[in-house]
């Protein structure tokens, strides 16, 4: 059926006004017939009118107008084919019947939503992301979307930022990897698709550095780190020819990133000769007015022109003040004429010009809604996700005919909540999303009991209902506590001082535990937790995230073991609030502490140990993994020469299962100081109890390349740490030589 409509697309191509020229010929040809306010307009994004994804200003019948007069280029949260239609149709009053690009938040599905993306990272698994992406562009496509908001590339090393829960966590190559799959996903067989949207990648840049990890704050850092941790997974972006671009609401080192001359001008447009449009983040460009970077609107637009951004989302400047700027000789043409060039270009790209109407149809519509198949995946893809910290006596799996089991804590019952932030999906039917108790129930034998208690609210004082569920524990063979943070707790402006359990939930849990009764814990969160007790308590533990549609059948699928968890955590898991920032690849120190407890006169907190409660990389299975010694293919290498690392990796315990290899490297010495580790490449494997994998990796001088005191990106000769293992704490490793 797709194919079809990708033929009959095509085939109408050509057709239109503009014959067989090239884009940049079109293109060339509708700027020469615009005038300076219709190029402003193709500048200008406004949000619809029934909900907001940021703080509104609402006009909405002086927006309609606007369209109809050629006045805005494009619209975000206007979705559906009969509502795209609709706005679609007042564009095509204008003079020169330029169409509307729609944009939405697509992070992570659309109307089928798959686990949060910092989950999905957990999962490790570049092909299963990029799917979720292919399915969320089919699924958003036919509702008239043409592009989303995503992929979030911005690592992140704080867990207080609420916003980790949207990007692949604390690590530059895993991001960049997860990244690359989310935008090949999106955009699939490429632009003009009728299943592919543009994609976006953001927020352009060191969002995630935000300090002290509360949302839209200032970034102060070395344009060093700027380079080795948070610009790679851009590059990257950019490299693979990721549509669009967005900026982000903060400033770097005292410059907003919407008027980044550096940043968007020099390294995106100069250097990385990106060809994309750039679109500011939602008000970012009247924002600079608070920051203290321009005094009014018109100083904002001017300066948010001058540095790269092209299209302004719902600041409402670069419509009134733009052609002023121009006419009064502040602004020069040129940069009008670029950035609406590379917005118009996009619109051909994706063949609006042929048809505006194309992505706007019903039937796509109605057949990508409750897609049985994506519910499938979604079902694979969050059991796929869930990350099993701990599992003393092998509590898990569980037997499906255990008499009584009792589900007790405030997710137990959710459904609309497995969705997690940032699910913008059409909320017009009543698609049917899977709470834990269902998808237990389901699963559990006909015999056997399942037992179900709220026990608390995750956000209030309120003990009340604790008698009520140690009564039901007391009943049970087996407890599941269902604990974490409510979907809301983490997203946009969800930034946490504390990230402990919310609410009573802690005191509910000791309380249960008192029964004596086994408990398997799950934590819901969509960033990591701080929770000391219950890991040094609780016998089993896994970390579920938010799941989104199929949630409660992916999470019975690994409690029951149809599904062995093999995720591995995407950032480290801190003790307490004051280790933040906590990664894995920090610098080693002119004292660092030899052992984790060691206090006196070393880079250590005399209250705290060093290391993280959970490590980056950690995760266990139902199985067991053995690793045998890793092989070099030389300890001495020269030049452009390429290293083997290769290992075998056994099954030894009762299940199959998936396993993720993980490369990491250390440059002993260098210009610069160098990272007491870095991921340089992983794996992830199935293996058949019983069974064993050759698992082989290569190196290159490409791997021990690193952004020098000056800004040059090259290798030096020296020695070199290569250790591989289970996750970044557990590794075995071997020393070698690498000269130029
Ligand atoms: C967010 C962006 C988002 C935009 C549009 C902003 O507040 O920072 O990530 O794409 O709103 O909804």
């Amino acid at each position: 059926m797709k194919r079809v409509y990708f033929l009959l697309a095509f085939s109408a191509f050509g057709m239109n006004a503009y014959g067989q020229k090239t884009v940049d010929q079109k293109v060339a040809e509708l700027l020469s017939k615009m005038t300076l306010e219709e190029k402003a307009g193709q500048m200008v994004q406004y949000s619809g009118f029934e909900y907001a994804t940021g703080p509104q200003q609402s006009n909405s019948a002086a927006v309609l107008e606007e369209i109809k007069k050629g006045k805005v280029g494009s619209m975000l949260n206007v979705a559906g084919a009969e509502e795209t239609k609709a706005f679609q149709k007042l564009a095509q009053q204008s003079r020169l019947k330029i169409p509307l690009l729609f944009g939405q938040d697509v992070i992570h599905g659309y109307r089928t939503t798959f686990p949060v993306n910092l989950g999905q990272a957990a999962s490790w698994d570049l092909g299963l992301i990029e799917r979720s992406e292919r399915i969320a562009a089919t699924e958003a496509a036919a509702y008239g979307i043409h592009w989303t908001f995503a992929p979030m590339v911005d690592v992140a090393r704080d867990p207080r930022w609420g916003r980790v829960m949207e990007g692949s966590g604390e690590d530059t190559y895993l991001g960049t990897q997860i990244g690359l799959a989310r935008i090949k996903g999106f955009q699939g067989r490429g632009l003009g698709s009728l299943d592919a949207v543009m994609a976006c990648a953001k927020h352009f840049a060191a969002y995630g550095a935000a300090v002290g990890g509360r949302d839209y704050n200032s970034v102060d850092m070395s344009l060093r780190q700027l380079h080795e941790i948070y610009l790679p997974p851009f590059k990257a972006a950019a490299d693979a020819g990721v549509a669009t671009f967005m900026n982000s609401f903060n400033d770097i080192n005292g410059i907003p990133a919407t008027a980044n001359q550096y940043i968007q001008r020099n390294l995106l447009k100069g250097k990385w000769n990106y060809k994309g449009f750039v679109v500011s983040d939602w008000g970012s460009i009247g924002e600079m007015i608070p920051h203290g970077y321009a005094k009014d609107a018109n100083e904002a637009a001017q300066r948010a022109i001058l540095g790269g951004s092209d299209m302004d989302m719902e600041s409402r400047v670069y419509m009134t003040e733009l052609p002023k700027l121009v006419k009064e000789g502040k602004v020069e043409a040129k940069w009008v004429d670029d950035a609406a060039g590379r917005i118009l270009t996009k619109k051909f790209e994706m063949g609006l010009f042929d048809d505006p109407y194309r992505f706007s149809n019903e039937k796509r519509q109605k057949e990508q809604t409750n897609n049985p198949e994506h519910r499938k995946f979604g079902r694979e893809f969050g059991s796929k996700s869930i990350v099993l910290l701990k599992n003393q006596g092998n509590i898990l799996p569980l037997s499906k005919t255990v008499k009584t089991v009792a589900l007790i804590g405030p997710f137990g019952k959710e459904t609309v909540a497995n969705h997690g932030f940032w699910s913008i999906a059409f909320k017009d039917d009543n698609q049917r999303i899977v709470s834990q108790y269902d998808g237990i129930k389901n699963q559990l034998d006909k015999n056997s009991t399942l037992l179900y208690a709220k026990g608390c609210n995750t956000d209030d004082q309120d003990k009340s209902m604790f008698a009520e569920a140690v009564e039901t524990a007391k009943k049970a063979d087996v407890v599941i506590m269902t604990l974490g943070e409510g979907h809301a707790m983490s997203g946009e402006a969800k930034s946490r001082s504390s990230i402990g359990f919310s609410g009573v939930q802690e005191d509910l849990l000791k309380e249960i535990a008192k029964t004596g009764k086994p408990i398997v814990l799950m934590i819901n969160a969509g960033r990591p937790l701080i929770f000391n007790w219950a890991a040094d308590n609780i016998p089993a533990i896994t970390y579920n995230w938010w799941l989104g549609t199929e949630a409660g059948n992916s999470i019975a699928d690994v409690l029951f073991g149809a599904v062995n968890p093999g995720g591995k955590l995407p950032m480290s898991f801190p003790r307490t609030e004051g280790q933040i920032p906590i990664y894995y690849n920090h610098y080693n120190t002119g004292r660092p502490a030899k052992t984790n407890t060691e206090r006196n006169y070393v880079s250590a907190y005399i209250d705290l140990d060093n290391d993280p409660k959970f490590p980056f990389g950690y995760g266990l299975s139902y199985t067991d993994f053995k690793y045998s010694d890793m092989v070099l293919s030389s300890a001495s290498l020269k030049g452009n020469q390429t290293l083997t690392v290769s290992v075998t990796v056994s099954n030894t315990g009762k299940y199959d299962g998936e396993e993720v290899v993980q490369l990491y490297i250390r440059d002993l010495f260098g210009k610069v100081v160098r990272p007491v580790k870095e991921l340089k490449g992983f794996q992830k494997v199935a293996i058949k109890k019983g069974e064993s994998r050759k698992v082989e990796f290569k190196l290159t001088p490409e791997d021990l390349k690193f952004f020098d005191d000056e800004l040059n990106f090259d290798w030096e000769s020296g020695e070199f740490d290569i250790m591989l293992g289970t996750n970044s704490q557990n590794v075995q490793t071997k020393r070698i030589i690498w000269t130029q």
